[in-house]
């Protein structure tokens, strides 16, 4: 028994991880993948690792040190399943089963709920960044007891992104708390691949700019507050040209957006516990629309605006500017819907998440990483109980100061009959939170007129009732304490 970490699932993501777990000081790695040639290949091109592999979940488990600590690294799923029960007949009291997985968070509460009883601890970790991400420094989301992370934490400390001196990794709460805050991680990064996506459709069908043009644009926004990997690698794709054709690459990727599910159940669950994530809703809708190709085909003639719609080339940089900063206050909604989720998760389920140490984490490792992380954290930092994020003084003012820009663009985009779902909805709801009065009110009275569903007052306790079938006066149905 030799190695502190084990890893069990050497496809890329397992793989990587396995390497950066060994490239650090102090860690000795056991590794185990069902078909053993993936071990093999692993052990082969990376002798400098010194991993312990094995053949049999028996010799993987008896490389293990005590308390033996071991992160499941396969599809999520019942192969997750299959792995974590072998691995709990071997395993004893006091061990460590991670599972680094995309799982469901519903999946890990009650896998950890199933474990509890052996006295082995079951630990949920969303893991992000990718590829690179696994090898160099991810950004970690464990979730699990309190009492496995004082084993657990400093190994994924040690592999963890840093950002500002500060690894990316923190106790998120027990049981599924840490993929409950992956899944709105991808929610969240739906919504920003979405609206870059908006952006740059806007500036090509406006300006008539070429891909490699819009590069440049969006290399130049990487500088400013829009900094984020996102950002940066739209750059790079859309810069590149396709070696077969000569044509930018963008030209040639079919467009229709695949997505493995954690985007959907970040709505799923956002409707369940009834928080408006509608910035991320519409990013996934917008996925389902691309891949319905035959509708698409179907539609493609229907009638769109009368007049075709173009920039004059001396508005051209206004009109590129007005996207920057609708992209950015529409980035500022996904993000505080997502954090409002997370909120209402937590609630819901019972888990003490500290918001500022979510956004900290995400500021270096993982895919949304993004310079106003940092803004996010402040914000959270200096009001603990903020209640939403558009409402600190900051994004107040992003907001502010980008509003005009923003309406200027979803009214063009509307006009010029371009799709963006992602930009009108996250300007919608930023309009419907802001509101004095909405038109709820006539909606309850809708609910009341239809169903007898009742309706409270704005001048006095209670709940009412109009006699809409009868002499239409009012009833108090619930009498107030008053
Ligand atoms: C990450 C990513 C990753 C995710 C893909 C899949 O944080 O590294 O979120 O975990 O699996 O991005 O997303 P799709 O649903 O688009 O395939």
């Amino acid at each position: 028994a030799s190695a502190n970490i084990g890893v069990v699932g050497l496809a890329v993501m397992g793989s990587n991880l396995a390497r950066n777990l060994a490239s650090r000081e102090g860690n000795t790695v056991a590794v185990f993948n069902r078909s053993p040639e993936r071990t093999h290949t692993l052990t082969g091109e990376h002798p400098e690792a010194g991993f312990v592999a094995s053949e049999s979940y028996d010799d993987f488990v008896a490389s293990l040190a005590k308390p033996r600590t071991a992160i499941i690294m396969v599809q999520a799923g019942r192969g997750t399943d299959a792995v974590i029960s072998e691995l709990v007949s071997r395993f004893e009291p006091g061990d460590i089963i991670v599972d680094g997985g995309n799982a469901n968070f519903h999946d890990t509460i009650r896998r950890e709920a199933e474990i509890k009883p052996t006295g082995i601890h079951f630990v949920g970790a969303g893991i992000s960044g990718g590829e690179e991400g696994a090898l160099h420094g991810p950004s970690i989301m464990p979730g699990g007891s309190a009492e496995s992370y004082e084993t657990l934490g400093p190994i994924l400390a040690s592999i963890a992104a840093v950002a500002e001196g500060e690894p990316c990794v923190t106790h998120i709460g027990t049981d599924g708390a840490g993929h409950f805050v992956k899944m709105v991680h991808n929610g969240i990064e739906y919504a920003d691949m979405q609206l870059i996506a908006e952006a740059y459709d806007l500036i090509r069908r406006g300006t008539g700019k070429t891909p490699a043009e819009i590069a440049d644009v969006f290399a130049e926004w990487n500088t400013g507050e829009l900094e984020s990997y996102l950002i940066e690698i739209t750059a790079e794709v859309l810069r590149q040209t396709d070696a077969a054709t000569g044509q930018p690459l963008v030209d040639v990727i079919l467009d229709e957006a695949g997505a493995k599910g954690t985007g959907a159940w970040t709505v799923q669950n956002a409707l369940d516990l009834g928080v408006p994530v509608s910035g991320i809703a519409e990013a996934v809708f917008a996925r389902s629309l691309s891949s319905k190709r035959a509708q698409r085909e179907a539609a493609v003639d229907l009638p769109g605006p009368d007049e075709a719609w173009s920039v004059a080339p001396e508005d051209a940089d206004a009109f590129i500017e007005d996207v920057r900063k609708a992209l950015y206050a529409s980035k500022i909604i996904a993000y505080s819907q997502g954090f409002d989720e997370i909120i209402a998760g937590a609630e819901q389920y019972g888990w003490n998440v500290h918001k500022g140490e979510v956004a900290k984490i995400w500021r270096a490792g993982c895919i949304i990483r993004a310079r106003f992380l940092n803004r996010i954290a402040d914000a959270y930092a200096d009001d603990p109980t903020l209640v939403a994020l558009a409402v600190a003084p900051y994004f107040r003012d992003a907001i502010a100061s980008g509003q005009s820009s923003w309406r200027r663009v979803v009214a063009t985009a509307a006009q010029a009959g371009i799709p963006t779902p992602a930009f009108s909805s996250s300007l919608a709801y930023y309009d419907g939170l802001r509101a004095d009065r909405l038109p709820a009110a006539l909606v309850q009275g809708q609910r009341d007129f239809f169903g007898a569903h009742t309706y409270k007052r704005v001048d006095r306790p209670g709940v009412f009732h109009t006699l809409w079938s009868g002499d239409r006066s009012e009833i108090e149905t619930t009498p107030s304490s008053h």
